[in-house]
């Protein structure tokens, strides 16, 4: 709460914060981006962020054309009462990015005080009481195979909704099929990925299997994915509100989908704040038990599932290149799946470590120089990414416009590579000749730029927000809220003195 009071501070003229010349740069790059990204949109009304970080935001967050997880909310003391389709919700461990998105997002909002209730399945696909925990009800309406009987699930919903009406309906993904979304006048959808996206998965993956075009196999994947986008561009309208969870997103959105500007937001996905964090000597720990020699002079490390659409051939290519040269980097591979046994081939400079629980997790990312994520899927975002930037380490990715316009936004804070072996080798290799104190530098800007956008504080207080406004337009206008302030840009950087970006000092 402390940090969050602090995050929001309103940009008087009395505050004098710690900066540097990177965050300058950071802010600089981020704000020509958006600046680039605004004068890219033809129908921008207003110059809302002009060149000053200070600039508040003054008008109707509708045309907020920057992810909501930017502006800061003050607290609200109207409740809502939300209805929520999920196709899953987690149980067990090895729950996947959209399930873990979507109970950090409502455990969250539960807390604040609204009244939530999740129609889903349980992850394990195994039966499983329903959930009720305070503000949060989670009941279980599955089929014979496991999936959300819609039937069911609607039962129950009406049954919820006789007890009083749902202020607003969010859907993660289709959870709800769009013909029964055209039936209710209030849905959200949340997309958290799209075919465009999955069409430009699809291309990397034929460019990449065929790299000379020999045509052994038939396009069988790529050909199908038009027909599905075509198929989802007449769909995606029967949802009033779309949510996206990447700047890219909400532009195809806009500018190929045809959404109406004003229905289309950016809330980007977070993570929890408290569970990832800097630990050198936990970092240090892990490298020990799992027999990281200690002469090695860079330890890179890959976490998910070890298959090819995660783009495990590229890595296992690009990293054996690279040994041959480099002897001193390390390779710690979290994780299970077919490749497994590949990645064991390699020698003693990769240590396969298997499926990590949370809290190893954690442990993993701290034992990093730096985190590689080597996946050939642009479709949303991979938790594992701001996961280890939380985690103070700074990442090497593909440049895929999901990342390279939301997450990796520059060059300060890691690497990025077009889908291919060489290009990726070529990304290692700077990162090995800038060593690991700049690896170290550019760890720490991720860490504070991820903590102003990506954790689940700021998610969820987006998320609220935008139930808000869709209840009752008054909260739409919002005044009040200013863009991000630079000392939460730069919370743990107290060590250099400088002057603030708009001149003042
Ligand atoms: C789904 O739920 C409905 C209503 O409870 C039920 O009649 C139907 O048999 C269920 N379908 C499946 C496939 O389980
Ligand atoms: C690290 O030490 C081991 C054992 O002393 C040696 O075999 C290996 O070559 C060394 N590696 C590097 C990169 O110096
Ligand atoms: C930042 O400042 C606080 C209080 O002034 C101090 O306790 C803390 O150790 C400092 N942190 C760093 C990284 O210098």
């Amino acid at each position: 709460m402390g940090l969050k009071h602090q995050t929001c501070k309103s940009s008087s003229s009395s505050n004098f914060m710690p900066i540097r010349f990177s965050t300058i740069l950071t802010l600089i790059l981020l704000s020509t981006s958006f600046f680039l990204f605004l004068s890219s949109l033809k129908n921008t009304q207003e110059p809302f962020f002009g060149g000053d970080e200070n600039t508040q935001f003054n008008g109707d967050l509708r045309d907020a054309k920057f992810p909501w997880n930017k502006l800061c909310f003050g607290p609200s003391f109207e409740k809502l009462k939300l209805a929520v389709f999920s196709k899953t919700w987690p149980v067990g461990a090895d729950a996947g990015g959209m399930e873990r998105h979507a109970s950090t997002l409502y455990q969250a909002l539960a807390a604040k005080g609204h009244e939530i209730h999740v129609f889903t399945v349980p992850s394990d696909r195994r039966p499983h009481w329903d959930i009720h925990e305070g503000n949060l009800h989670v009941y279980f309406a599955a089929n014979d195979h496991g999936s959300v009987n819609c039937s069911l699930a609607f039962e129950i919903f009406n049954k919820v909704k006789s007890d009083g009406a749902f202020d607003y309906v969010h859907t993660e993904s289709v959870s709800l099929p769009y013909w029964r979304a055209k039936m209710l006048p209030n849905v959200a959808v949340t997309w958290h990925g799209i075919w465009y996206e999955i069409m430009h998965s699809k291309l990397l993956q034929q460019l990449l299997t065929d790299p000379n075009g020999d045509m052994l196999e038939p396009m069988t994947e790529l050909q199908e994915a038009m027909p599905r986008l075509v198929e989802e561009i007449r769909f995606f309208k029967s949802y009033t509100q779309h949510i996206c969870i990447s700047n890219s997103a909400g532009e195809v959105l806009v500018n190929i989908y045809q959404i109406p500007q004003r229905n289309v937001h950016v809330i980007l996905n977070g993570v929890d704040e408290k569970e990832f964090v800097p630990d050198q000597e936990a970092g240090a720990r892990f490298r020990q038990k799992h027999g990281v020699p200690a002469n090695v002079s860079l330890v890179m490390g890959v976490a998910g599932r070890l298959v090819r659409d995660k783009g495990h051939p590229l890595l296992y290519k690009a990293f054996s290149s690279i040994v041959k040269r480099y002897p001193g980097v390390f390779l710690l591979v979290a994780g299970s799946g077919p490749w497994r046994r590949r990645y064991a081939e390699l020698g003693p400079n990769v240590k396969v470590l298997g499926p990590l629980e949370p809290l190893e997790l954690s442990k993993f990312y701290n034992a990093l120089d730096l985190f590689v994520n080597p996946t050939l899927r642009p479709q949303g975002l991979d938790l594992t990414l701001i996961e280890a930037m939380q985690s103070g380490k700074t990442v090497l990715t593909p440049n895929y416009p999901s990342i390279v316009r939301t997450v990796v936004v520059g060059e300060e804070f890691g690497y990025t590579f077009s889908p291919n072996v060489k290009s990726f080798v070529e990304a290692l290799e700077s990162a090995i000749k800038d060593g690991s104190n700049m690896l170290k530098k550019k760890g720490v800007a991720c860490k504070n730029y991820v903590h102003s956008m990506f954790t689940a504080t700021k998610m969820a207080s987006a998320y609220e927000r935008f139930f808000l406004c869709m209840k009752n337009p008054k909260y739409l206008h919002c005044r009040a809220s200013t863009i991000e302030q630079n000392n939460a840009v730069y919370i743990e950087n107290n060590q250099t003195k400088t002057a603030r970006t708009d001149g003042r000092s």
